[in-house]
């Protein structure tokens, strides 16, 4: 039942606090998703059934001719010798959930150490009744055992997300117990409370489970991602859709962006066990995030400029293109300070991700006490292509450069034409800042999903305004 709920909680959800919010990140779930949810609903089951114990249990009794007799079966070595789930089935019920029912299970066991004991009260010396050539072995066959239950996606009294099963039942039909042994006779008077208490066994391991999904992924120290449910989910008879906020919010502090999300749906496909639409509105967000956090600003010193480039971060360099930088501070390495101007804007169009970054470089030169002195400050426009990945149960990304324009913002050194600056700022920005960007992209973004899961047969699709993850999923634990 657990890892039913898994797979619709994976679906993270939270329920509307605010309702006609348009959806950041959409999730679908499919008949297959489903499918594999009642493949290891059944398996955990199995294995849950393979653990089965029958409690010790003792009590006492008139027994004629004998007289009263009491009796403890203890330490009891119970093997499960066959069990069998051969009907189950799954299905969506439009508007609430999924029901799961499995029917005719049976379940053999065997007691080969039961010690069982029984003595009579009356006599002083606890003549012990008992076949002497064994303990009270016996097996025990349960047929006709029924389970059903239902899993529903519903919110609690304070908007948080539930997903639970309710109705959780199981039926026992038929039990019947056989004893083996001299005495077993007088054994088959505890048949009722072997019965009684494998019928209580089985119950309890036919649990109803209560599942509180995640709404807010962390990232890392800056952000964090809300996944709360903008809408009920939709129920179909074929799929799960669900609405989510899908937006990015720096840590404790929930401001909006000056932008909305543009509504979107995903296609009707259902080969896959889950579809995920992400929207360039949730990868917009991030861009606010993460500018609000200061985070979008970087230093070039030399030694992120590879060894092999002709050019070095000095005022040499500088000079051949700015004589005037040369004279005025002669063999003084440079630093250069990256800033985002803006918030980088993503757009997604279909197979194409192009991210248009506005921001300012400042020149320094590192003077020999290691005071920075401007020596300008240049606004940059760059257009970025983004190559989209999922890597585990994250999305990642890697920026190439497409084109850049440069102005000048503030010269401390006199005028001088910015096209000269071109190719060094070409290098500068592929060969130093684009790798360190590429290197926080590829530790991914988290997508939606609780529990130890792996993506496989994963498939990625730029649409308009959204990227589309058809995924099969598979659970590790
Ligand atoms: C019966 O159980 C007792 C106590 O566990 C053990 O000492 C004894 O060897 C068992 N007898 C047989 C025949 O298995
Ligand atoms: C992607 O889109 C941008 C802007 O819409 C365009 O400049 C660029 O050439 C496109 N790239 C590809 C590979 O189509
Ligand atoms: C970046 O700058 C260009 C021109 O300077 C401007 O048209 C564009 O809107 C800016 N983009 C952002 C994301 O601020
Ligand atoms: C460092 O050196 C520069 C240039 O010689 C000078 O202007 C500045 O005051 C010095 N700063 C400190 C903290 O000594
Ligand atoms: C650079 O400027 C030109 C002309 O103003 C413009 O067409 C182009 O889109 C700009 N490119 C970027 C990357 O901002
Ligand atoms: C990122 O893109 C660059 C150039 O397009 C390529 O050389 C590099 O292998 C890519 N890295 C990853 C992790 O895809």
């Amino acid at each position: 039942m657990l890892s039913l709920c898994c797979i619709m909680a994976l679906l993270a959800l939270s329920c509307p606090e605010t309702s006609g919010n348009t959806a950041g990140v959409k999730v679908k779930l499919t008949q297959k998703g489903l499918e594999y949810g009642r493949q290891i609903g059944v398996t955990t089951l199995l294995d849950q059934f393979k653990t089965i114990k029958v409690p010790d249990f003792s009590g006492s009794e008139e027994v004629s001719p004998i007289g009263k007799v009491s009796y403890s079966l203890t330490g009891s070595e119970i093997k499960v010798i066959n069990v069998g789930l051969p009907q189950s089935e799954v299905a969506l019920v439009p508007g609430t959930g999924v029901s799961l029912t499995i029917s005719n299970a049976y379940i053999n066991l065997h007691e080969k150490h039961a010690n069982i004991f029984c003595a009579n009260s009356k006599s002083p010396a606890y003549s012990y009744i008992k076949d002497e050539g064994e303990n009270g072995s016996f097996d025990l066959a349960v047929s006709e055992l029924s389970i059903s239950t239902t899993v529903t996606i519903q919110s609690d009294d304070t908007g948080r997300p539930v997903v639970s099963s309710a109705n959780c039942a199981a039926s026992v039909g038929q039990t019947s117990i056989t004893f083996h042994g001299g005495a077993s006779w007088l054994y088959n008077l505890f048949s009722s409370y072997i019965d009684d208490a494998l019928r209580s066994v089985l119950q309890r391991k036919v649990k109803c489970y209560t599942v509180q999904s995640l709404v807010l992924a962390k990232v890392d120290q800056y952000a964090e991602i809300d996944y709360s449910m903008v809408e009920s989910p939709v129920i179909s008879t074929s799929s799960i859709d669900l609405s989510l906020k899908g937006e990015f919010y720096n840590i404790g502090e929930h401001k909006e962006p000056p932008f909305a999300p543009t509504p979107f749906s995903l296609p009707p496909d259902e080969s896959n066990m889950l579809y995920m639409g992400i929207s360039a509105f949730t990868a917009n967000s991030a861009g606010f995030v993460y500018n609000n956090a200061g985070a979008l600003s970087l230093r070039i010193t030399d030694d992120m400029i590879p060894s092999s480039s002709p050019f070095r971060l000095n005022t040499k360099t500088f000079g051949t293109f700015i004589p005037q930088i040369a004279k005025q501070y002669p063999d003084l390495m440079m630093e250069l300070l990256v800033k985002a101007a803006t918030a980088p804007t993503v757009m997604f169009t279909p197979n194409n991700i192009t991210l248009q970054a506005n921001a300012t470089v400042t020149a320094y030169a590192i003077q020999p006490n290691t005071t920075l002195t401007p020596l300008f400050i240049l606004n940059v426009d760059a257009s970025v292509s983004c190559q989209i990945y999922v890597t585990g149960v994250k999305v990642a990304g890697n920026l190439t450069l497409n084109a850049v324009n440069m102005t000048l913002g503030t010269s401390y050194v006199g005028p001088f034409e910015v096209k000269s600056l071109d190719s060094i700022f070409q290098m500068v920005l592929k060969a130093a800042v684009i790798p360190e960007v590429n290197a926080l992209l590829q530790q991914g973004f988290p997508l939606p999903a609780i529990g130890e899961m792996n993506l496989v047969n994963t498939q990625l699709v730029i649409m308009k305004d959204y990227l589309l993850i058809g995924t099969d999923v598979q659970f590790t634990a």
